[in-house]
């Protein structure tokens, strides 16, 4: 047997058992004639000690291991005399009587600690060693969990879980796609899925009726802190259902995940919010809900005063920070700054500090009196010692938008946003289409196979733009953990989709034939949802970034710094796919 326990499985019921360990050298230390070695795995350390009294030819090679070398221990299990209660193994140790080095280790780059001295990009090139850390090994173990639980969650409602191509083809709208070259297909390219979706509609109209799948997605987007271009969806899609159906499976889903993970009970339904109320109230499809700051719209108070600035806006809003009438004016200075910084895009912003006495100070005292101001703290439901952030534009969703940005801001300010607290919602009613600029068209705001909510459809001749959409998102905390939709299931309606967005029917039918095809033979009524598995996991883990749940995962620059790709091909390589480079564009 090569080992008899792990290193995180001994106890003090263990003592006087002889044991054979194997591991990794987390640190040796020498004390006296005594040798000790923290010997760790996967489950945790095991102190061993090589006696003084025991052979010299073992204490020697004792003395010669180093960080991370790999070693096979044979010895004792004895009771400790100084235990370590913050260890689980801590009552005992191994009284070492054999030592076999199975391989030794160079220096590592970095410390394999919690707490590492190793900089990002050098524990991402080398990340087999950062996964020997615990805390980011205990995020892939988190992982498991619930990959595992979502499976008995999803088997228990009886989902199937079918698996689609990784090599399809590639469609115009969303993201951009990865695409792969084809060499039997010469001047051909498949395109690696964005998502299942429309696969997993054809497999309702096979009959599937509950399908899901834990299935990479790629998308050629720009990376963020929760954007990975491959990452893992939970994918799902049922038949013979309404909205509410789905809502309400995948909220058992959401609070089946929040009880067997994080051991919290989930009681109350969660809100449905439309998204033109969060838009109205958080400027944000996904607002964060841990904390209130909800946007108060003050334009009849604060118009008609003589301040140009929001007599000529099309949009004054703004929110109360409780208890933060202390802000200096140091700390109020910055928060301009910070919503005047190119990313946010505002141009100002002004304050009003409500005093002990009730009384009103802002920042444009000289355009208002105090019976204005003290109608605009009343209007806002702000007390003494609140303080009152207003700002204002000639866009009306830019602004609110720039708002949110202050409002999340100020939450981290104030502590509200709390990791160990959740504050789940539902989004529902988006609208279907959104206006691209770049485009110069109207954009599927979901994807092209959303049903519009049946009220709106007569809308769609008249003002596609005011359509709503069976759409719905799962936010948590701030995050979009999930989306989805009921689904067109009759060929016309989606030629008729298609047709808005600009396909002629050719071009609808060259991209999307297979689907409207399929319509054709019996689809049924069906809907569906896909949660961003890495984004639970990193919300579960309290992480910032949904990277450190992602063994291997890409930099923000979309390379694996570890295998060094992408790389460029061999000619011989490019010559078997019909590939020619064209020449690199000059930098401007
Ligand atoms: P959607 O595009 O909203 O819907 O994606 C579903 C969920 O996947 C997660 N997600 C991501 N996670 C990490 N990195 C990314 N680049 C990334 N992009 C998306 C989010 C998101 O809510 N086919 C539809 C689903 C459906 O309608 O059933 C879809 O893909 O958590």
């Amino acid at each position: 047997m090569f080992r008899t326990n792990t290193c995180g499985e001994l106890r003090l019921a263990d003592a006087g058992k002889k044991v054979t360990l194997a591991g990794w050298v987390q640190r040796v230390r020498k004390m006296g004639g005594m040798t000790f070695l923290d010997l760790r795995d996967r489950y945790g350390i095991t102190q061993v000690v090589f006696e003084q009294t025991s052979d010299s030819a073992l204490n020697e090679a004792a003395n010669h291991l180093g960080r991370e070398y790999v070693v096979q221990v044979t010895g004792t299990v004895a009771e400790r005399e100084s235990k370590n209660a913050k260890n689980p193994t801590g009552d005992i140790e191994i009284i070492a009587d054999s030592l076999r080095v199975l391989n030794p280790s160079e220096v590592p780059p970095f410390t394999i600690e919690d707490e590492s001295d190793g900089g990002d990009d050098l524990r991402m090139k080398f990340r087999y060693l950062d996964l020997r850390r615990n805390p980011v090994r205990r995020n892939l173990e988190l992982r498991h969990r619930m990959t595992m639980e979502t499976r008995r969650y999803l088997d228990s409602k009886g989902f199937l879980e079918i698996e689609t191509p990784m090599l399809v083809g590639s469609t115009p709208e969303g993201a951009r796609d990865f695409v792969v070259p084809s060499r039997m297909n010469p001047g051909q390219f498949y395109a690696l899925p964005q998502s299942p979706q429309t696969l997993k509609q054809l497999l309702m109209v096979s009959g599937m009726d509950r399908y899901f799948q834990i299935v990479k997605c790629f998308r050629d987007e720009d990376l963020r802190a929760d954007r990975q271009p491959e990452f893992t969806q939970i994918d799902c899609e049922m038949s013979f259902i309404e909205q509410n159906d789905v809502l309400e499976l995948f909220e058992g889903m959401a609070k089946h995940l929040f009880k067997e993970i994080r051991g919290i009970e989930l009681t109350e339904p969660f809100i449905r919010m439309p998204w033109a109320d969060a838009m109205k109230y958080y400027g944000s499809d996904k607002p964060d809900l841990r904390f209130g700051m909800k946007f108060v719209e003050v334009d009849d108070i604060l118009k008609g005063h003589g301040f140009s600035v929001f007599d000529n806006a099309a949009y004054i809003g703004g929110i109360v920070a409780k208890g933060a009438a202390g802000y200096t004016r140091k700390q109020l200075d910055a928060l301009t700054d910070f919503v005047k910084r190119p990313q946010i895009g505002a141009k100002g912003l002004v304050y009003a500090r409500v005093a002990e006495d009730g009384s009103v100070k802002s920042s444009v005292d000289k355009f208002y009196d105090q019976e204005t101001l003290k109608a605009l703290a009343a209007k806002m439901q702000a007390e003494p010692g609140d303080l009152i952030l207003i700002m204002s534009g000639d866009d009306v969703m830019r602004t609110r938008k720039q708002l949110c940005e202050l409002r999340l801001e100020m939450g981290r300010q104030l502590g509200l946003r709390d990791k160990n607290k959740f504050a789940c919602l539902w989004v529902v009613d988006f609208p279907m289409f959104e206006w691209s600029d770049e485009e110069q068209r109207l954009m599927a705001m979901h994807h092209p196979f959303t049903h519009p909510k049946d009220e709106d459809i007569p809308l769609l001749d008249t003002d596609p733009a005011a359509v709503r959409a069976d759409a719905y998102d799962m936010v948590i905390n701030g995050v979009e953990v999930g989306g989805g939709s009921i689904r067109i299931h009759d060929a016309a309606l989606q030629a008729k989709m298609f047709e808005i967005l600009g396909f002629t029917p050719e071009k609808a039918q060259e991209q999307f034939g297979f689907l409207m095809n399929a319509f054709k033979y019996g689809a049924p009524p069906h809907g569906g949802l896909a949660y961003g598995l890495d984004r639970w996991v990193s919300l579960f883990a309290g992480l910032d970034s949904i990277r450190d749940c992602i063994a291997f995962p890409k930099n923000n620059s979309g390379r694996d710094v570890m295998l060094d790709a992408p790389a460029a091909l061999d000619q011989k390589q490019l010559d078997e796919l019909c590939l020619e480079l064209a020449p690199e564009k000059e930098e401007k």
